[in-house]
Parts: structure tokens; C-alpha cells; sequence
């Protein structure tokens, strides 16, 4: 079922006002203060909305979480049943070094359609949209995948670009790619963006691969459910985390989520930029305003923008 329109509005306030919150402490080398006060910021503003809201994938389990835990209630309880997967602060090294790329980031859904991702990591694929079904899988080898790609695209792999988070256990996937001459985009953190870049038509990357944060990747495939496009994942468990998710009702620990898995219907999809990056401005301070802006979509309403808006500080 589709979540009402008018909740994108709401929605797109509670990023701004969070990425307004982690704004304050951009370079105070302070992660878990920015973290917090975005936290703080974004849940003050569910509170205020007509919504039997959820934090489905939140900043982590109850105990260890003071606000936005994963099973919170949030809303006045009056609305739509809502799902919402949260990431106040994507970024937090971004924020605290005032470095580009940091975001405020929310999804939304109609109740149980929502992935409910462990706070784990994840294998994750993606390419952009108009392209073959199933085109690329995580069990292929990295060449193939790219060869497949360059196919499909009427190119050569000299001619794509993939994004990757550089990280060590990425070696053996940068050292192929770089075999076959394939142009990196590597990113330090931030692979929520890392995804959205297949689909953003300023940049040039054709696919996003490797481990990264599973919830991160259930908000990307919630971006990429509005804007068409394809991703693969899976959970990558340790024994206590295998352990954990099949508490979570997740029997088969090895399967391969496409994106209709993890976003069952409809969607929303909101990003609010901190510092300026490559997908949108930063909050730009204004005296006794600032302006923030923020990806907003809506995949039933076909809602595609970028929003700037105005708050009073
Ligand atoms: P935080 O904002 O929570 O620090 O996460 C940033 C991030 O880069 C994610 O975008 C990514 O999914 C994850 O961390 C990667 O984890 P790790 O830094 O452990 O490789």
C-alpha cells in the first residue's frame, strides 16, 4: 500500500532538522556529538507527526541505543503505520573532519515492508536502471561482472567507472578492477551516495561494489526502489551475528536479497546534505536562517527532486 503523499513534507523536515543538528559540529573532530544531536533533532521532529511510526533500522539495538532504537516507537500514534529506517548522521567521520559527502538519511514504508536488516555487514552490486534483469550477481567474478556491464553498455570496461569504499578487504576486487583498466571512483566512507552515484546523471559511475554497513545498503536500495535501477546483497555474519539473525526470523543466512526483497512496495526516501558533496549543497547558514537541501522521493507518488528549504535557526 502506498504511504500518503503529504508525509514526504514531514519526512524531509526530520532530515533537514537532523542534518541542521550534525551541521553545528562539522570539523569538532566530535563524531558522537554530531551523531547525537542529529538523533536528537530528527526524532524530536517524528514525534510531531501524525504517524504509528517504527524505527525499523536505527542507531542499534535498545540497550545500546539511547533514541531511535531498532522496535521504537515513534509519531503521535494518530496515522498510517509506518515503517522507517534511519541513518541521522551517514558519515560521521565526514562531519567531524569537514569532509564532502555527509548526509541526514531516512526511509519509509508502509508497515513490514522494510528489510530488517541486522546492524551487520553487507555484500552489495549495483548498476543503474535500463539495463538488462539480473544483469550482474554477486557470485560472478569481478570480471565477469564488469565484462557483462561493458556489454550491456555497448562499451568497454575502460570505459566504466565503479565505486568502491576503499578498505583493505577490498584489495583483491580494486587489484582486478585495475587489471582491467576499469576507472575507480574510491570512496572513504559514505556508500549510501556510493549507490545513488549508478543513478545521478553528473556522475560517471556504472556500478557500486563491495561490504559495507547492511543497513546503509537497505536505505540505498530504498533510493534506488524510486529511481530504477538494480542491486544485489547479502548479510556477511560472523557466528554470533549468524546466531543473532536467525533470532531475527532470517532462516536462510546466505541468500541473495534483490531490491524488491528489501523495499516490498511503496517507498520514501529522504537525504538532506551536512557538508556540501557531490549529490547536493550543504546547509548553507544564513543569519537567522539556514537552507538545506535534500534529495526527496517518492516511488508511488513519482516524486524524483531536489528540495531546498528554509528553517528559522
Ligand atoms: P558512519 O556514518 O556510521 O560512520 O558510517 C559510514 C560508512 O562509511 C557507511 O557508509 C558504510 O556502509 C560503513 O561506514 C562502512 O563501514 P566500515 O567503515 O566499517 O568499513
Amino acid at each position: 500500500m502506498s504511504i500518503k503523499s503529504e508525509y514526504l513534507k514531514l519526512f524531509v523536515t526530520a532530515t533537514e532538522k537532523a542534518a541542521y543538528g550534525a551541521y553545528k559540529f562539522i570539523g569538532k573532530n566530535d563524531k558522537i556529538a554530531a551523531d547525537q544531536a542529529a538523533v536528537d533533532n530528527m526524532r524530536n521532529e517524528f514525534n510531531k507527526i501524525d504517524m504509528d511510526g517504527k524505527i525499523v533500522i536505527g542507531e542499534g539495538e535498545m540497550d545500546e541505543a539511547p533514541m531511535l532504537f531498532i522496535g521504537e516507537r515513534v509519531g503521535t500514534k494518530r496515522g498510517q503505520k509506518i515503517d522507517l529506517a534511519v541513518d541521522p548522521l551517514e558519515g560521521t567521520n565526514f562531519v567531524a573532519k569537514n569532509l564532502p559527502n555527509s548526509f541526514s538519511v531516512l526511509a519509509a514504508s508502509e508497515k513490514d515492508n522494510l528489510f530488517f536488516a541486522p546492524d551487520t555487514y553487507m555484500e552489495k552490486i549495483a548498476i543503474g536502471s535500463n539495463l538488462p534483469n539480473n544483469l550482474v550477481d554477486l557470485d560472478n567474478s569481478v570480471e565477469k561482472n564488469i565484462s557483462l556491464l561493458a556489454d550491456a553498455k555497448n562499451t568497454t570496461p575502460d570505459k566504466l567507472t565503479v565505486c568502491i569504499l576503499e578498505r583493505p578487504r577490498h584489495d583483491k576486487i580494486i587489484s582486478s578492477l585495475k587489471k582491467m583498466n576499469v576507472n575507480l571512483k574510491l570512496i572513504s566512507d559514505g556508500d549510501v551516495s556510493g549507490v545513488i552515484y549508478i543513478v545521478d546523471k553528473k556522475s560517471p559511475v556504472d556500478m557500486y561494489i563491495g561490504i559495507g554497513g547492511g543497513p546503509e545498503g537497505v536505505l540505498a536500495a530504498a533510493a534506488l526502489s524510486c529511481y530504477g535501477g538494480q542491486m544485489q546483497t547479502r548479510l556477511v555474519l560472523d557466528k554470533n551475528e549468524s546466531i543473532r539473525a536467525k533470532e531475527m526470523g532470517i532462516n536462510d543466512l546466505k541468500k541473495k536479497y534483490n531490491i524488491k526483497d528489501m523495499i516490498k512496495d511503496d517507498v520514501m526516501f529522504c537525504a538532506t546534505a551536512i557538508t556540501n558533496g557531490d549529490l547536493a549543497e550543504g546547509i548553507k547558514d544564513q543569519k537567522e536562517f539556514y537552507e538545506a537541501t535534500t534529495i526527496a522521493l517518492h516511488k508511488d507518488g513519482k516524486v524524483n527532486t531536489l528540495l531546498k528549504n528554509k528553517h528559522k535557526k
